[in-house]
């Protein structure tokens, strides 16, 4: 168990956002090996240095500190899996991802917005991680957009960019949904019709203004201030932009219309829309594959830690 002390600094740690990069290099029988990194720092412009933090947990610590090379590739928004895969215990974690080398020979993922091919500088003892200093032998970049680490969760820049167009422009109607979890459970309102959907208002609004999504909610015992967006996109049949928001809850809260459902247990059929079941399809799906990322989203949840790999990102 981490203390409450340990709990309060990873939490305000967190509160910086930073992207996600993948550090690489070649161990001693020449198969790559690579994690998951957000630690990453520039440091100098002459010579080009820059650095990384690894972890004295981690299974290729000395492979890491004794190579005289590695590469860190910096992620794209659309390689959110990539991250996922390479910090979680996968086999190999490199079978579905294509990568090349250049000058070092370790290994740089495709597609990724940047990457620096590094010889190892230096390695600074540092408390329970390593620096690994590199000096930059070869680097590019693109223009695609990062992906984006905040508070434990992946933000996506373009979806946000999409939500703020959408409610800015006048014409558009707009309706705010949520899926709402509560340990594996997702919520659903349950209609006269007997059809299932998910929460919805014209605004997100506050906990105190009962008309929008967040005081709709907090009316039914639903305290969802905590929530990121999880889609953004429009009806086919008109002109509403409908944005979804993504929240998880400890309380079940008093849910009269409705009620939560395990995952494994979700009527589809009876869900009303396809776009509102592919939605929550995916979002089963993600939540299996990110459990890291919910692991430091709810720092107080014992359940969810128990069922997740401890993780200090
Ligand atoms: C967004 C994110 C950032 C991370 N940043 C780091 C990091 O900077 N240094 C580190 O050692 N681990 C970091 N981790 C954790 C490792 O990726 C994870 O523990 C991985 O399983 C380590 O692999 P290994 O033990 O197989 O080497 C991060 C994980 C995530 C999801």
């Amino acid at each position: 168990m981490i203390s409450e002390e340990t709990r309060k600094f990873r939490h305000a740690l967190g509160a910086f956002p930073t992207g996600v990069t993948i550090v690489t290099t070649i161990d001693a029988n020449g198969e790559p090996i690579g994690f998951t990194a957000n630690s990453f720092s520039s440091v100098s412009l002459d010579p080009k240095l820059i650095l990384i933090c690894i972890d004295k947990a981690s299974i290729n610590l000395t492979t890491f500190t004794e190579s005289g090379h590695f590469a860190v590739s910096i992620l794209s928004e659309k390689q959110q899996q990539i991250s996922t895969t390479f910090a979680s215990p996968v086999e190999d974690r490199f079978s579905n991802v294509n990568w090349q080398t250049k000058t070092t020979g370790s290994p740089i993922i495709s597609g990724a917005v940047a990457w620096f091919d590094c010889a190892k500088d230096k390695c600074v003892d540092a408390g329970d991680h390593y620096i690994l200093l590199g000096r930059v032998l070869e680097f590019n970049s693109n223009i695609a957009t990062p992906l984006v680490f905040l508070r434990g969760n992946y933000v996506n820049l373009t979806l946000e960019q999409k939500m703020l167009r959408a409610m800015e422009d006048n014409s558009t109607k707009v309706l705010v949904g949520a899926l709402i979890e509560c340990r594996s459970k997702i919520f659903l309102n349950e209609k006269a019709d007997g059809y299932l959907d998910f929460p919805t208002a014209s605004s997100l609004g506050s906990l105190d203004n009962n008309s929008s999504l967040l005081g709709k909610l907090n009316l039914m015992g639903i305290d969802a201030s905590e929530h990121y967006l999880f889609s953004v996109f429009e009806s086919d049949d008109d002109k509403t932009s409908l944005i979804y928001y993504r929240a998880q809850v400890e309380n079940t809260g008093n849910a009269k219309e409705g009620g939560f459902y395990a995952f494994d247990e979700v009527p589809f059929e009876r869900i009303r829309d396809e776009w509102s079941r592919t939605m929550l399809k995916r979002y089963i799906a993600e939540r299996a594959l990110s459990a890291f990322g919910i692991y430091v989203g709810n720092e107080t949840d014992g359940a969810v830690e128990a069922v997740t790999k401890p993780n200090d990102y």
